[in-house]
C-alpha cells in the first residue's frame, strides 16, 4: 500500500479524468517526482512540461500503474485508476520501444483492441476494419502488411496513435509524441488529437518544443521534479513560470526545443 508522506489533502477531483494526490516517485534517493498534486482538466488539451530529466515521463508512468510510486493516490473520475484503466489510452516515447520486435502493423494497431478481446476472444473482421479505420485516421492505410521495425520515426509514431485510437479512449496520454518525426507527421498527428478534443476527449502530451505550445494545446502543467504550475495556457505559460521550471536552462530551452527534452 502507498502511504501517505504528507498530511492533509485534498479529496480527489472526480470530474477529473486524470487526478493526482501526493505522487512521490524515487527511482534511488533522490524523488524523480516529489509530492505531486495536480487535476487534469476534462475535454481539453494539457502539455506536461518541463526539461530534461524534469520527471515528466515518470509522472505518466507511475500515474498509470506501470511503475509503482513511493506515495500517492491517482484517480479518474473519482475511480482508483485501474478501474478506469481500459479507457485511458498511453503512447509511450519512441526512444523506449524495442522497434526490432517482429510485429506487422496491422497487429500492433490490433494491441490497442487487446482489453476488449480478452485473453480468449476471437479476431474478427469487424475488428480487423476497426484497426484498418484506425491506420487511415493517421494516413497509414497502405503500411498495414509492413514490419513495424521497417517505418520511419514518424509512421512508427503514427501506428502507435493508430493503436491508441484502436482503444477508443476517453483519456489519451502521449509521451513526446513529436519527438524525432517530420513535419507532415507533427501535422497529421495534432489533427488528429485536435479531432479527439472535438469529440469531447481529454488529450495529456509531454512536449518539449516551447514553441508550439500555445497553438497546439488549451493547457499548460509546468514541472521539475515538483509541481510549479497547471491552467490555461495564457496564464501558466508565463516568464517566470518558466523561469521556475527551467532556471538557467530556458534560454537552452527557447533557442532549441530539442534540448529542454
Ligand atoms: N528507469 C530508471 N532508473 C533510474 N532512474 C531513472 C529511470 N527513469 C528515469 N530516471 C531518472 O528519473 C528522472 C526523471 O526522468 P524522466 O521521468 O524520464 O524525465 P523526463 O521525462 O522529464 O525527461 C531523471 O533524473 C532520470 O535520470
Ligand atoms: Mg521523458
Amino acid at each position: 500500500m502507498p502511504l501517505e508522506l504528507v498530511g492533509t489533502r485534498p479529496a480527489p477531483n472526480t470530474d477529473s479524468p486524470l487526478s493526482i494526490r501526493g505522487l512521490t516517485v524515487s527511482y534511488g534517493e533522490k524523488p524523480a517526482v516529489f509530492s505531486v498534486d495536480v487535476n487534469f482538466h476534462p475535454s481539453q488539451m494539457t502539455a506536461i512540461v518541463g526539461p530534461n530529466g524534469a520527471g515528466k515521463s515518470t509522472l505518466l508512468k507511475a500515474a498509470l500503474g506501470i511503475i509503482r510510486p513511493l506515495s500517492g493516490q491517482v484517480t479518474s473520475l473519482g475511480r482508483p485508476l485501474q478501474e478506469r484503466r481500459a479507457q485511458i489510452a498511453y503512447v509511450p516515447q519512441r526512444a523506449s520501444v524495442d522497434w526490432d520486435f517482429p510485429a506487422r502493423v496491422l497487429d500492433v494497431v490490433m494491441m490497442g483492441l487487446a482489453r476488449e478481446l480478452g485473453l480468449l476472444g476471437r479476431v474478427r473482421a469487424s475488428h480487423r476494419a476497426r484497426a484498418m479505420a484506425c491506420l487511415d485516421r493517421v494516413g497509414m492505410q497502405g503500411f498495414a502488411h509492413r514490419q513495424i521495425g521497417q517505418l520511419s520515426g514518424g509512421q512508427q509514431q503514427r501506428v502507435f496513435l493508430a493503436r491508441a485510437l484502436a482503444q477508443e479512449a476517453d483519456l489519451y496520454l502521449l509521451d513526446e509524441p513529436f519527438a524525432g518525426v517530420d513535419a507532415a507527421t507533427e501535422k497529421a498527428i495534432i489533427a488528429v488529437l485536435h479531432g479527439l478534443r472535438a469529440e469531447g476527449k481529454t488529450v495529456i502530451a509531454v512536449h518539449h518544443d516551447l514553441a508550439t505550445v500555445a497553438e497546439y494545446f488549451d493547457r499548460v502543467f509546468l514541472i521539475n521534479t515538483t509541481a510549479i504550475a497547471e491552467g490555461p495556457v495564457a496564464e501558466v505559460f508565463t516568464p517566470d513560470h518558466l523561469q521556475a521550471a527551467y532556471g538557467g536552462r530556458l534560454a537552452l530551452a527557447q533557442m532549441g526545443g530539442a534540448a529542454a527534452g
